[in-house]
């Protein structure tokens, strides 16, 4: 059984005609870059806005394709002169600050494989995504390096340049580099961006993506976000998660349209200023970000006027059905749920413009994506035919944005796919209208604020606390985040638990991890349910802090 013949799938695909709108590399080949700049800047669209630039200060800066174009060629033009070469890793590490855009686009260009991180990671998750994705150059901030990089300086052999871009060095390096350069040439198939995901087990993996993704960003930009030539289209997420780039940074620009970046954190108040100044028409955002701005109520929304904008859309989390009313009530139109993860590269299923959203579904496949719902065990594929039977989400393998491997992990790669479907570990249901419903992960992956964090990352870092003998790590519920992280803390003998251990290992995760994976919730326990080989079972920890039944606890061990 392939579901080639299913009813519920749209077999029509718009990729041929997303691949008709990119120009290709003069001479042949595809380079992401050269789509989202290039081929503008030496066009009508040069002098158009291409990133209109908030910064913290209230600074702003607006930054036209030509500029765009300019300054990334600068930046490929250093990468060059440190020697980097084709399938070479750069490593961005920057707020959100316009040198992060061009330094991106600039490791596109010299057909590098480039790699965002996020600023509010702590040192430990950035070495550990450094060393794995054989990082060579680093492109950071004077105070990010001073913050983070310093500590673990000597831990990342691969590494052999940092680039402050606000020092006096590199700064000379980047304002005395050409401002011309020629595209390596790259094709569809070759490597782009390294995006790190987490998973149940071991440490993050590195989805690798290619150039020809260009073709789904474009595609998507158009179906799912509705993307129109003359938008002005604000993506809320951070470079540093995938949504950031593939929608912060190369589908707006694929599109040609003003996009807008703000330096600065969540803040009702700004938001709904920067949507009503900035004349923001498309806008994309996540769960969290519109729960926390429920929190502030609709009258503040209301107290600003939004002639401009014309369509919202969310992803990274459930999207509760109160809040796409919500939309209605404080902007006078609903909130597009959309769904994919790091894998897919792109959006894959959506509430488009066109279809009658419905509260609480992440909407339906997009053209050209074929979905269906699954079991998968040893016995092979069971397929879900029945309406709201919930299975595995997944995903006819083949999609241009699809990711082509882990890096150096190439069973991990493998298991995620059967029969040419790829298994998303995402649980959920198809209505009778052929509306997919989001239920849960298949795995122990935590969501928190949209970021996934791997509790086994998190377990890692406190075990290095001197008092810490085991830890299992959960996703807890939570109203505003979705979930918080929760850790349960076995101590090593001779310690007695106590506020100020506590306090301690809070402290020892925050300086590790960073505040946006360390956990919030540290409780002490006297013995971790354990499988008898010693695994830890995060599932009846979890069920155990809901008060939930604690389901197959044949493989636990005795006593636990
Ligand atoms: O569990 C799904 C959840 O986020 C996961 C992907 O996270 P990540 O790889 O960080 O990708 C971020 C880019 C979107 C998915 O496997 N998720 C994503 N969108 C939704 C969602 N859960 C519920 N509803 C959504 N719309």
């Amino acid at each position: 059984m392939n579901g080639v013949d299913r009813p519920h799938i749209i077999r029509k695909s718009p990729w041929d005609e997303a691949r008709r709108a990119l120009a290709g590399l003069p001479g042949g080949g595809l380079n992401i870059a050269h789509e989202a700049v290039d081929r503008h800047a030496a066009g009508p669209r040069a002098s158009r806005v291409a990133l209109r630039w908030l910064g913290m200060d209230e600074t702003r800066r607006d930054i036209t394709y030509g500029e765009l174009a300019a300054l990334s060629n600068r930046f490929a033009n250093v990468y060059r002169s440190l020697g980097v070469a084709k399938g070479d890793a750069v490593i961005v590490l920057c707020g959100r600050i316009p040198e992060l855009y061009a330094a991106v686009l600039g490791g596109l260009k010299c057909g590098a494989v480039v790699s965002p991180l996020f600023a509010a990671f702590g040192p430990e998750p950035l070495q550990t995504r450094i060393n794995l994705g054989h990082g060579k150059v680093l492109v950071t901030t004077e105070a990010l390096y001073e913050r983070k990089v310093k500590k673990i300086a000597g831990a990342m052999p691969t590494l052999a340049h940092v680039l402050k871009v606000d020092s006096g060095e590199a700064r000379t390096m980047i304002d005395a580099a050409s401002e011309r350069f020629e595209i390596e040439r790259t094709s569809p198939d070759d490597p782009s961006f390294l995006h790190f995901t987490s998973g149940t087990t071991g440490m993050p993996k590195g989805a690798q993506h290619v150039h020809g993704a260009a073709v789904m960003h474009y595609a998507t930009g158009t179906v799912a976000l509705d993307l129109h030539d003359e938008d002005i289209f604000w993506c809320t997420a951070d470079p540093g998660w995938i949504t950031g780039t593939s929608y912060g940074i190369v589908a707006p620009l694929l599109h040609g349209v003003t996009s807008v970046v703000d330096e600065a954190e969540f803040d009702a108040e700004r938001w709904y200023a920067i949507l009503e100044a900035e004349k923001v028409s498309v806008w994309y955002t996540a769960p969290t970000a519109i729960r926390m701005l429920m929190k502030a109520g609709a009258e503040v929304a209301k107290r600003r006027a939004y002639p401009s904008l014309r369509f919202i859309a969310s992803v990274g989390e459930p999207l509760n059905p109160e809040a796409v009313w919500w939309g209605m009530d404080a902007f006078g139109m609903p909130i597009h749920d959309n769904w994919w993860q790091t894998e897919t590269g792109g959006i894959m299923i959506a509430n488009t413009a066109a279809m009658d959203v419905k509260p609480g579904s992440m909407g339906k496949p997009l053209p050209g994506v074929e979905a269906a719902i699954a079991h998968r065990d040893a016995k092979g594929i069971r397929w879900v035919e029945a309406p709201d039977e919930q299975g595995e989400l997944v995903l006819r393998a083949g999609w241009p944005s699809m990711f082509r491997g882990y890096l150096d992990q190439e069973e991990r790669y493998r298991k995620c796919f059967a029969q040419g479907w790829y298994f998303t570990g995402d649980l959920a249901r198809r209505d009778a209208d052929g509306y997919y419903w989001f239920v849960g992960r298949a795995d122990d992956v935590i969501k928190s604020a949209g970021h996934l964090i791997g509790p086994f990352e998190v377990e890692s870092a406190l075990m290095e606390h001197p008092a810490v003998a085991q830890a299992g790590v959960i996703g807890k519920p939570d109203p505003m985040l979705g979930e918080m992280v929760k850790a349960f803390v076995e101590l090593k003998p001779g310690n007695e638990p106590s506020e100020e251990l506590r306090l301690s290992i809070l402290g020892h995760a925050r300086k590790r991890l960073g505040a946006a994976v360390a956990p919030k919730e540290i409780a002490f326990a006297t013995a971790l349910p354990r499988t008898r080989s010693g695994k830890i079972m995060r599932r009846l920890l979890k069920a155990r802090e809901l008060g939930l039944p604690e389901g197959d606890t044949s493989t636990l061990e005795e006593g636990a």
